[in-house]
């Protein structure tokens, strides 16, 4: 008698090619099964990132290994739902949520259901519904790690974060004032009220007024750090925003060294890595109220070609989140 064993499948968005958004289709693919050192986690909610439409038009094919299909999505808040044998920090009915970012990039969080290394997940802030903990890990740690592993941001020093209202830049202002920084952000004049109400000290509006004469006034001699989350010419600018010594860190290309020693100024390039207890000390500021969830507009795993070709257009405030259970 041959035992036909049942293979359990999930619905997930996948791409089986570089292109434009009608290459993302709803398929049915396997459940993925945990390794020893993983968690499988049933996700509630996944996030739209730029990223998510850089990987879809190729954009990161240089940079990063690419395995088709691809199921796209970094971002993951949901359930527990099985444990490695390895692993003891988690449970399965635990709420967690995770930057699942692999080596290579194929099984995404546009699914069902993810297995992800259980050191680089956190439990969710409770006081956040899964839908507002899903917009915090990919954009959380970036803002982390790039005010604070690279750019070392210190209590008093002058920080500019530009585009404030997006998912990264909403987290950075909370976080550097957190530490007892002075903010300093760029956004358009709908947008004012809302990086004011996360603590920004001054709003440059960049379609009205100069950013470089903004912060002579502000800061004649100069800033300690500039967080540039919008590279091309306006990170090229940012240069001359800086005191000698300040640091200059973006998230979206590799500054000029040339640039950088013209200036004597410290550049580098920040790329976003998994770190769970990163993740975990976001998680619990944002339960002991001293990080805000920033805002999310919800849509249906099903309109993810939609969502990120809105995200694309540059203008999210907070973050695009799809719906998944
Ligand atoms: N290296 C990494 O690890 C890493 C990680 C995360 C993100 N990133 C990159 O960082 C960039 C930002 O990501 P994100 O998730 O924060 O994007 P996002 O949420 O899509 O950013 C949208 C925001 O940008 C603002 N904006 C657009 N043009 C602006 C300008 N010229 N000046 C000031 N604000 C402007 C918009 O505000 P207005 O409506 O007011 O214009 C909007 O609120 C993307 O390129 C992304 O790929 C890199």
């Amino acid at each position: 008698m041959v035992i036909q064993q049942q293979v359990a499948t999930m619905k997930a968005i996948i791409m089986r090619d570089f292109g434009g958004a009608d290459q993302l289709k709803m398929e049915q693919v396997e459940v993925p099964i945990p390794g020893p050192e993983e968690v499988q986690i049933q996700i509630a909610y996944t996030a739209v990132n730029p990223v998510d439409w850089k990987i879809r038009t190729g954009l990161l094919q240089k940079r990063l290994p690419h395995q088709f299909p691809i199921v796209p999505g970094w971002d993951a808040a949901g359930i527990v739902t099985a444990i490695g044998e390895n692993v003891t920090q988690f449970q399965v009915g635990d709420d967690v949520f995770a930057y699942c970012r692999k080596p290579v990039i194929q099984w995404g969080t546009y699914a069902e259901y993810i297995c992800y290394p259980a050191k680089d997940v956190a439990y969710k802030p409770a006081n956040l519904s899964f839908a507002q903990a899903a917009a915090i890990p990919l954009a959380g740690l970036t803002a982390w790690q790039a005010l604070f592993d690279a750019a070392h941001l210190k209590r008093q020093e002058k920080v500019l974060i530009q585009a404030g209202a997006g998912g990264v830049g909403s987290l950075a202002i909370q976080f550097a004032k957190l530490a007892g920084a002075y903010v300093i952000t760029t956004a358009g004049k709908q947008n004012h009220e809302y990086v004011k109400s996360l603590g920004a000290d001054v709003i440059i509006d960049y379609r009205t007024q100069s950013t470089r004469d903004e912060i002579k006034r502000i800061a004649p001699d100069g800033l300690d750090v500039v967080f540039d989350t919008l590279g091309g010419e306006t990170l090229k600018e940012s240069f001359a925003y800086l005191k000698p010594e300040g640091r200059l860190v973006s998230i979206v290309e590799p500054p000029n060294q040339e640039l950088a020693a013209k200036f004597n100024v410290h550049a580098q390039h920040v790329f976003v890595s998994p770190n769970g207890p990163e993740l975990q000390h976001i998680s619990d500021l944002i339960q002991a109220g001293q990080v805000q969830p920033i805002p999310v507009q919800e849509m249906p795993l099903e309109k993810a070609a939609e969502a990120q070709e809105l995200n694309r257009q540059g203008h999210t405030q907070g973050k695009i989140v799809l719906r998944v259970h």
